[in-house]
């Protein structure tokens, strides 16, 4: 089993690192377009293999696709994070050509693929890679609701003061500042969220998530990696194992939700084949019009990249 992951910054060599520890696959590609970038990440993770226990090869490559050959996933996280005072949307130009040249390189050694996009913006990235790529949009998912939902679990475990890993919750839109929460979908160890914590409390842990993103902007200079890369791993456990999981994740859109021709965030079953099905949930008519809204700026930046 081999897994691509293109782009050995943070994140591509966090994510690298983080699933050879798992031992669940032979071989990582870790390629860079920076000159001896990838082997020297790939050497300090490969040196650390042995002290963990785990098989992994983690190989490092500049730029040469044929080394990504019959990936069976290829994680996408190459291009330019944002910086302090900058938005996720900044990104949009620069970020959109790098995602279309990789992605046309990556699919012609890799044609049986499913692709995890990460770069930011991350609907307008998915569904670029998805245009490019020309392939069944079960196969090209974007990683946002697990890591946003992550976040939410953390803030409102600090608020509640108890575990996140008992937080059962489930994001739908855009990745970060046009997120959609789903208050009514929130539960705790199989209680709800409202024996805890009113609508309007909530609320402001929703706003402290979508900042989340920006928050550590500000404290590092750079975007965050760790749980960016968690994320991905958790993807790609459960498409490789076939698990069925059911995660926020962007996905292309044919009518659900009555939106159509648009990456969006909405809870969906990872299993082999990707993207195996799309759950609709049923929307009151605020968290409809959250989801429109959310919808409609993702579709503006398209049209302005356009
Ligand atoms: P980084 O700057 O640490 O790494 C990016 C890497 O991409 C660099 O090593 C660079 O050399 C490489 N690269 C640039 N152009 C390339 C090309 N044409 N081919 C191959 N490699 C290329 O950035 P970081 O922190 O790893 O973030 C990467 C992207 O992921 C950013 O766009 C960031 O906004 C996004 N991101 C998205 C998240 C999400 O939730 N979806 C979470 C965290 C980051
Ligand atoms: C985040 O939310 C940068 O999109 C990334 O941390």
């Amino acid at each position: 089993m081999k897994i691509t992951i293109i782009g050995a910054g943070n994140v591509g060599s966090s994510c690298a690192s983080l699933l050879a520890q798992k031992d669940i696959v032979q071989k990582i590609i870790l390629l860079d377009v920076k000159e001896k970038f990838s082997e020297g990440k790939s050497l300090d993770i490969s040196q650390m293999l042995p002290i963990i226990g785990s098989n992994t090869k983690v190989i490092g490559i500049t730029n040469d696709y044929s080394k990504s050959k019959n990936s069976e996933i290829i994680v996408i996280t190459c291009g330019i994070p944002r910086k302090p005072g900058m938005n996720r949307d900044d990104l949009v130009q620069i970020n959109a050509n790098i995602i279309r040249s990789v992605t046309k390189k990556s699919i012609i050694f890799s044609p049986k693929a499913k692709f995890i996009i990460v770069s930011n913006p991350l609907d307008i990235m998915a569904y670029v890679s998805y245009i490019t790529a020309d392939i069944d949009s079960s196969r090209v998912i974007g990683m946002s609701g697990i890591l946003d939902s992550t976040r939410y679990r953390y803030f409102l475990s600090k608020k509640l003061k108890l575990s996140p890993n008992d937080i059962q919750s489930l994001l739908l839109g855009g990745h970060g500042d046009t997120m959609v929460p789903l208050y009514r979908y929130t539960s705790i160890s199989g209680i709800p969220i409202q024996e805890f914590i009113s609508e309007e409390d909530n609320n402001i842990i929703i706003e402290k998530t979508k900042k989340g993103g920006e928050e550590i902007v500000n404290l590092l200079g750079t975007s965050a990696w760790m749980a960016p890369s968690a994320s991905v791993v958790k993807m790609i456990e459960s498409i490789l194992k076939d698990s069925k999981r059911i995660f926020s994740c962007s996905a292309f859109l044919k009518g659900e939700y009555n939106l159509k021709n648009i990456y969006l965030g909405v809870p969906v079953i990872l299993g082999k084949n990707g993207v195996e099905k799309i759950i609709e949930l049923q929307l009151n008519k605020k968290e409809k019009n959250l989801l429109i809204q959310s919808a409609n700026h993702i579709e503006k930046m398209i049209k302005k990249f356009k």
